[in-house]
């Protein structure tokens, strides 16, 4: 448990206390922390003994800040099982009952948000949407793979931001309309999938080309460029090549090379690969015009 508690309740307050909490609120502060710790932990083994089933959960673990936890190891938790849980209510409950440094991101638990995106029994899963009653136990719990580990089961998401951010994921058009744009049923339709994108991280973890080449724009960022691309209410002609030129870079397009990963475990079912091999046929097309 990470809260510390004084060793002596008769340690005296010094001149040197800052202003506002009092040496003697901040040690009943912490009494009644560590009470509520002690009660929640013996609820959980209550509710353990109680449960008819119990899941066994095992959770990556690292802490580059404490000394003993710098080495990376996997923790053994068992959760009482109750009908619907999903992974991420699972590790919430390992959390609030045995150990409240246990870390991972989490916000919407409705697969809205995209930050709880783990490698769950070997695979990226948003871990609010994926029911335990369909793991096979002990259910591993990971960080998305190829990423780098902040803390425990949590990612830095900086350079999976950055590439979504190269393809400039926003109208650009210089005609600013004066009423309302409309767009038509068949192009919402035909861009309807690739707006769904929840920036979870899924994808690019999953993909081996992402994995070797840092600088590739991966999949997501690919699909955001698709969004915009075929967006009808951007149609300036300057404007789809600027775009195209993003895409056929170095490191965009070309080097997807259609394994289908990507598209395998997007917990939003969007045909990433397919959205990829499109935007090839449009930039070998636009080249074409040049010839
Ligand atoms: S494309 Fe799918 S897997 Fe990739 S970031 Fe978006 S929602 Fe997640
Ligand atoms: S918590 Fe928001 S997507 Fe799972």
């Amino acid at each position: 448990m990470s809260t510390q508690v004084p060793e002596t309740e008769t340690e005296a307050e010094t001149e040197t206390e800052p202003a506002g909490e009092s040496h003697q609120e901040r040690r009943m502060a912490d009494k009644a922390a560590k009470r509520e710790y002690r009660e929640s932990e013996k609820k959980a083994e209550d509710e353990l003994r109680a449960a008819e089933e119990s899941v066994h959960l095992k959770v990556f673990r690292y802490d580059p800040e404490v000394e003993d936890k710098q080495e990376p190891r996997f923790d053994d938790f068992y959760v009482p099982y109750t009908k619907g849980m999903t992974v991420l209510d699972a590790l919430m409950y390992a959390r609030d009952h045995y150990d409240s440094s246990l870390t991972f991101r989490h916000s919407c638990r409705q697969a809205v948000c995209g930050s709880d995106a783990m490698f769950v029994n070997g695979r990226q899963r948003l871990c609010c949407k994926t029911q335990l009653s369909e793991m096979a136990e002990p259910v591993r719990i990971e960080p998305l793979p190829h990423q780098d580990v902040v803390k425990d089961l949590v990612v830095d998401m900086e350079h999976f931001y950055d590439q979504m951010h190269a393809v400039e994921p926003y109208f650009q058009s210089e005609d600013v309309p004066s009423e309302e744009q409309r767009q038509s049923r068949e192009n919402r339709e035909k861009i309807k999938m690739s707006t769904r994108c929840i920036w979870c991280g899924a994808c690019m973890s999953s993909c081996n080309v992402a994995a070797g080449d840092n600088e590739y724009l991966g999949p997501a960022a690919i699909n955001k460029a698709y969004r915009f691309y075929m967006d009808e209410r951007e149609d300036e002609e300057e404007l789809k090549e600027h775009r195209l030129r993003i895409l056929e870079q170095e490191h965009g397009v070309w080097r997807c090379q259609t394994q289908f990963s990507c598209t395998e475990v997007c917990p939003k079912d969007i045909p990433l690969t397919e959205h990829i091999q499109e935007l090839k046929r449009e930039a070998v097309k636009n080249n074409l015009k040049f010839w």
